[in-house]
């Protein structure tokens, strides 16, 4: 077990490539299940949740080689082998491999997903589907079963605006016989990334990107190559981190509309946001940083993925700020950690008030889930001497070589093996 260590209060510039989508990426490749011929994706993220993936179809018996961070999938010799243990409990992203092979199979054992404790995280939307599609569903023992003598077209509606149940729903009616109707979906990024390739595997879905979604089954998928949009959560990480401790800090491989919500916030903040086609520009503002509030919502509202990390830069803000999340009303795992290093924070409810700006002072603390983790390497970066974050594990679940990309902005971040003491610290979090 590794910790990661910060020594912040550097000023941080240059230029931070931003990988390929984590959340594209997890359906992206249960997606290639469905074809009969092999596919080539591009720009995929080196993060453990896209190992952890890609071994659950070796298990299943695809065949995965990697040049870089392009991976070809043949997924010809596949099986509907259950997996009610191991590595699908490991990430939340597992649950596509319900619907992946519920569509090619016509059945499916998946464990019940795993992933960031954020409060509860039900699926009962994705199950609604796949019954309205004509599969019987049963939970066994932790285990979801999934048979379908026949999947067939249906109507559906979200009570719920979900993109696992919007993209789950899809993957197994892309092959389903008849026309199915998925009403108030999801509209975020990566859905449109996912419905991207499965077009271009041969499905025919119109849609994507509005509250319906319309999908003409076929019988056949086939093989194709497709490019991974830009990690949006990555890129809106940086843009903290750049009005944080920026000087000029140029984030490549940006879609700038993805991150609108952040840069307007940043903006009434007092940072310098800059547009340009595939970058952005951030700096610290020079005089001092304004609060905002902030509410989470669905696509295009404030993400809640960026929640916990604008927290962080939010301590820096002079008077009081409200962080609200509509999404997973229990995302804070984060405040009590930020608290030992000084920031003035409380939660009430599904909110936290921070009343700023606070010195922050390095600490040893604990990263519970991904997000949390982004946001406690932000207030290391910040804080005054050294910040200690155990739980490294979740951060490396989805950000592609942190380390090395703030060493290559300046930052001094290093890795040491976790001692006796931080594990048992460790596991004391994990109760
Ligand atoms: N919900 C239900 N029933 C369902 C599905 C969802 O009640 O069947 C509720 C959830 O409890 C939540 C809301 O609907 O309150 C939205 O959940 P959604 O299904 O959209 O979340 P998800 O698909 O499980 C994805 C991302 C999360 C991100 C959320 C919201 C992946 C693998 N995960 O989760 O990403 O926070 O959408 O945008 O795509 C992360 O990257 O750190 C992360 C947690």
């Amino acid at each position: 077990m590794e910790k990661l260590l910060i020594e912040g209060g550097h000023r941080l510039g240059g230029t931070v490539q931003i990988s390929g989508a984590k959340n594209s990426a997890v359906a992206l490749i249960p997606a290639t299940i469905l074809a009969d011929s092999p596919v080539t994706i591009d720009q995929l993220p080196d993060i453990t949740d896209v190992r952890t993936l890609c071994h659950l179809l070796q298990e299943i018996g695809g065949k995965i080689t990697f040049h870089g961070n392009t991976v070809t999938i043949d997924p010809r010799s596949m099986v509907d082998m259950p997996l009610p243990n191991g590595s699908v409990k490991k990430l939340r992203a597992s649950y596509y491999m319900m619907g992946a092979m519920l569509g090619r199979f016509g059945k499916a054992v998946i464990g019940l997903p795993g992933g960031c404790n954020l409060g509860p995280r039900p699926i009962d939307q994705h199950i609604k589907g796949f019954e309205a599609l004509g599969a019987k569903v049963t939970n066994e023992q932790g285990a979801i079963y999934l048979r379908a003598d026949h999947l067939h077209g249906a109507r559906i509606y979200l009570d719920v605006v979900s993109v696992g149940a919007t993209i789950n729903i899809m993957l197994a009616a892309v092959r389903a016989e008849g026309q199915t109707i998925i009403e108030n979906v999801a509209k975020e990024p990566e859905i449109i990334d996912v419905v991207t390739l499965l077009t271009s595997m041969g499905a025919k879905i119109k849609g994507a990107g509005t509250d319906v979604i319309r999908i003409e089954g076929v019988r056949e998928l086939h093989g194709c190559r497709h490019m991974i949009i830009p990690d949006r959560i990555e890129a809106g990480t940086y843009m903290i981190i750049g009005a944080a401790a920026g000087r000029e800090l140029l984030i490549d491989n940006v879609i700038p509309q993805h991150v609108e919500s952040l840069t307007a916030k940043l903006r009434e903040m007092g940072a310098d946001v800059q547009t340009g086609e595939d970058q952005m520009l951030v700096s610290r503002c020079k005089g001092t940083l304004k609060s905002v509030d902030v509410k989470t919502l669905v696509y295009p509202g404030f993400p809640t993925d960026l929640q916990q990390p604008l927290t962080s830069l939010l301590t820096q803000a002079t008077g009081t700020s409200i962080v609200t999340d509509t999404i997973y009303g229990a995302r804070f795992k984060h405040i009590d950690e930020l608290r030992r290093m000084g920031a003035d924070v409380k939660v009430e409810g599904r909110s936290a008030i921070l009343s700023g700006s606070s010195q922050l002072e390095g600490a040893k603390v604990h990263a519970s889930d991904l997000r949390a983790g982004a946001s406690l390497v932000i207030a290391g970066l910040i804080a005054r001497g050294i910040t200690e974050i155990t739980g490294v594990e979740h951060i490396d679940r989805g950000y592609d070589h942190l380390m090395e990309k703030l060493s290559g902005i300046g930052a001094h971040v290093w890795r040491e093996q976790a001692d006796e003491a931080d594990i048992h610290e460790n596991l004391k979090h994990q109760d």
